[in-house]
């Protein structure tokens, strides 16, 4: 048996930091795969449900075609579809679910939700997003510094904005267990629980992470290999609308914040879905209630050359299908 066979990824701390770029080179290696047409039926007759509180383009749509490229058949179970936690308890869908599907993912608000589908269910569970954690965006987007840089081992990755939300915890934590270094650029606040340092301190002891919060743009940005941005207002937190546009105007990602970063082979990137483009129907309310044409990225530097947030989006796909193949599947591998 595999390392990985039948545990969960309910935050980025359950794996190692071995256990993490183990996913992250499988991703590299199931791509290829993808793009050379060999088949990869991992998981053949395995039931996959996919549980969706908050809205989702990539997460849903990475897990369903990862799911049937393996094989799987995934079943979407929207907030509307069914009783989590409104009718019926957690726990009581937990080992229903459990008893029909061999993996759950969910997305929703609270990290308690996915630890008991986990607790009760008996089947690995997979969290697409919570109030605090986006663990499977960090093999994609690792993936994508790898895919970039050749190494993750010593680059630099800083990011801007919205310093509390699940993006930014995700992104120092698992940059530092990975010996990434991490910036978080952001007004006091909106920078990282104590919590979250602490955890990430923790790991970048050990692999020599050399991380800066700050809320000092520019000494933030200088000598960045990688400028990574999220949304200002989360899902959830609508109601924070004014208030994080007005702290967040000086940490928008635009032309002279690249330059700011001295580095003519940087990198941007984006977990998505952003705010650059007023001609979407919410980019219009904005624009009426708010006057404001763009947000954390300026539609300049979103098509600029140095952007790769599609790139990022498409290995969704692939990052999850290791993600899936190596808890649920049944491969040999090594241990690290
Ligand atoms: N990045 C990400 O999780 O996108 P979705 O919200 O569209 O799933
Ligand atoms: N911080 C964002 C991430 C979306 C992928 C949110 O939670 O809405």
């Amino acid at each position: 048996n595999s390392v990985f066979q039948g545990r969960s990824l309910l935050a980025e701390k359950d794996f190692t930091k071995s256990e993490l770029e183990y996913l992250i080179d499988f991703s590299l290696h199931l791509k290829d795969l993808k793009k050379k047409g060999i088949p990869h039926h991992y998981l053949e007759g395995k039931n996959i449900a996919l549980l969706f509180e908050k809205n989702s383009t990539r997460t849903r749509a990475a897990f369903t075609t990862a799911a049937i490229d393996l094989g799987a058949h995934p079943e979407f179970l929207g907030k509307n579809d069914i009783q989590l936690g409104k009718k019926e308890s957690v726990e009581d869908t937990a080992k229903v679910l459990g008893s029909m599907f061999d993996g759950i993912e969910f997305r929703g608000f609270s990290q308690k939700v996915v630890e008991d589908l986990a607790k009760y269910s008996g089947v690995p569970v997979w969290n697409g997003l919570t109030d605090e954690w986006h663990p499977t965006q960090m093999i994609a987007d690792f993936m994508t510094v790898k895919e970039n840089f050749g190494k993750l081992k010593g680059v630099t990755l800083t990011y801007v904005g919205d310093g509390r939300n699940n993006m930014a915890n995700s992104l120092l934590v698992t940059g530092s267990m990975l010996g990434v270094n991490i910036h978080i650029v952001a007004p006091d606040s909106l920078q990282p629980t104590q919590e979250v340092r602490d955890l990430a301190e923790g790991y970048a002891k050990e692999t020599g992470s050399k991380n800066m919060i700050t809320s000092d743009v520019d000494a933030g940005v200088k000598g960045s290999d990688v400028l990574y941005t999220d949304v200002w207002v989360s899902m959830g937190e609508e109601d924070k609308f004014e208030e994080r546009v007005n702290l967040l105007k000086p940490y928008q990602i635009n032309m002279d914040m690249v330059k700011k970063t001295g580095n003519e082979n940087m990198i941007i990137m984006h977990c998505l879905p952003a705010f650059h483009d007023i001609e979407t129907e919410y980019g219009k309310k904005i624009d009426e209630q708010f006057g404001i044409q763009e947000m954390e990225i300026t539609d300049e530097a979103f098509r600029s050359k140095y952007a790769r947030q599609f790139e990022e989006a498409e290995n969704r796909m692939h990052s999850i299908k290791a993600i899936m193949a190596a808890t649920l599947g049944n491969l040999f591998i090594p241990q690290a």
